[in-house]
């Protein structure tokens, strides 16, 4: 019997040997955690769609923060819920609003820890739309200054990084120069640029309060067909000056961070969204899978795919089981 030529299994016959030629690593250093903030005090709510994960107010939300920074997570990620909708989505740019509010209070006791903030209309809408809406439309430019004035109330309340996720043209420019010219040059702008119109984000928008009243998002968000229009989303907003582009959502997505990672020199963000987590909770609760497994796996394909940063809602859990290892 001829022997094989190549033996592909020599270097997987045990642990310390797969360990020395892996080729993709995961760490606690590329994830970023997202929070829910509720306007309101004393608010801590288990949220319904996505099991493991609680809706918390400015006055709580340190005790969720402290755990992500003792598990040494560099950033967290902050989504509001106002108290309050409205037409023209002014409660967005409340300075005292859950997202301003929570900020400081981050600041004030962990001011180490890299803020984030989404940047978007939807959640403070009546309608729910992410941009103002004109003659049932999602207008474009009257969104810009809307956005500009959410992105400057975070970065005066301390944000370090602004990430608009409404897919408005544009606005990462708008953003820049309201910026700029408040003199808040140290604020980074993380651009949500490749953004799909996914049904992924169902969880989320239960979670966030957020789902549109009528219509859906496909006059602004991508469709899930294309990739040759992403390279062109993240060549439009390195223009207008973004620092740090974005995938989302992730796992239905790989070979398009395969292409934006390609092309672009920008740190480049996957965002593993609520979908994905949540069903991968509710398969783990049926035991089907093996969530560790699976989790560690998909985030693993990720980084492979070409993400430096995971935006994840197991980012906790990750952190735990990276110590593990
Ligand atoms: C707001 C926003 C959404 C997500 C992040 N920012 C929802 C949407 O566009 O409808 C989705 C996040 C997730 O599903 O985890 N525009
Ligand atoms: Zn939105």
């Amino acid at each position: 019997m001829p022997h094989p030529e190549e033996r592909p299994r020599r270097l997987r016959t045990s642990p310390g040997m797969r360990r020395l030629v892996r080729e993709t690593r995961l760490s606690v250093d590329s994830l970023v955690m997202p929070l829910f903030i509720r306007e309101g005090e004393n608010v801590r709510e288990p949220i319904g769609s996505m099991p493991g994960l609680l809706r918390y107010s400015p006055d709580t939300c340190a005790e969720a923060v402290e755990k992500i920074v003792q598990a040494k997570i560099p950033a967290v990620l902050l989504f509001g819920l106002p108290g309050r909708k409205a037409d023209d989505g002014s409660p967005a740019w409340d300075e005292k609003g859950a997202v301003p509010s929570a900020i400081r209070e981050i600041k004030k006791r962990f001011p180490e820890l890299v803020v984030i903030t989404d940047v978007c209309l939807c959640a403070y809408t009546t309608h729910g739309h992410c941009g103002l809406v004109i003659n049932d439309y999602i207008a474009n430019d009257v969104s810009l200054n809307a956005l500009a004035l959410t992105a400057l109330g975070h970065a005066k309340a301390g944000a370090d990084v602004v990430a608009p996720s409404d897919m408005m043209d544009g606005r990462v420019k708008a953003i820049r120069d309201m910026l700029e010219k408040e003199k808040l040059d140290r604020t980074a702008i993380m651009s949500y640029a490749v953004k799909y119109a996914s049904s992924y984000y169902g969880p989320f928008r239960d979670a966030a309060e957020s789902a549109p009243s009528f219509g859906d998002r496909r006059t602004h968000q991508m469709d899930p067909a294309n990739v040759r229009e992403a390279l062109r989303e993240a060549r439009l907003d390195v223009g207008e000056g973004a620092d740090m582009l974005m995938v989302k959502p992730a796992l239905a997505y790989l070979d398009v961070i395969r292409a934006v990672k390609e092309n672009f020199d920008l740190p480049l963000a996957a965002y593993n969204v609520s979908g994905e987590y949540s069903m991968v909770k509710a398969a783990a609760e049926k035991g089907w899978i093996d969530e560790k497994a699976v989790v560690l796996e998909t985030l693993t394909a990720m980084r492979r795919a070409g993400a430096d940063i995971l935006i994840t809602y197991h980012a906790l859990d990750v952190a735990g089981w990276l110590r593990e290892e």
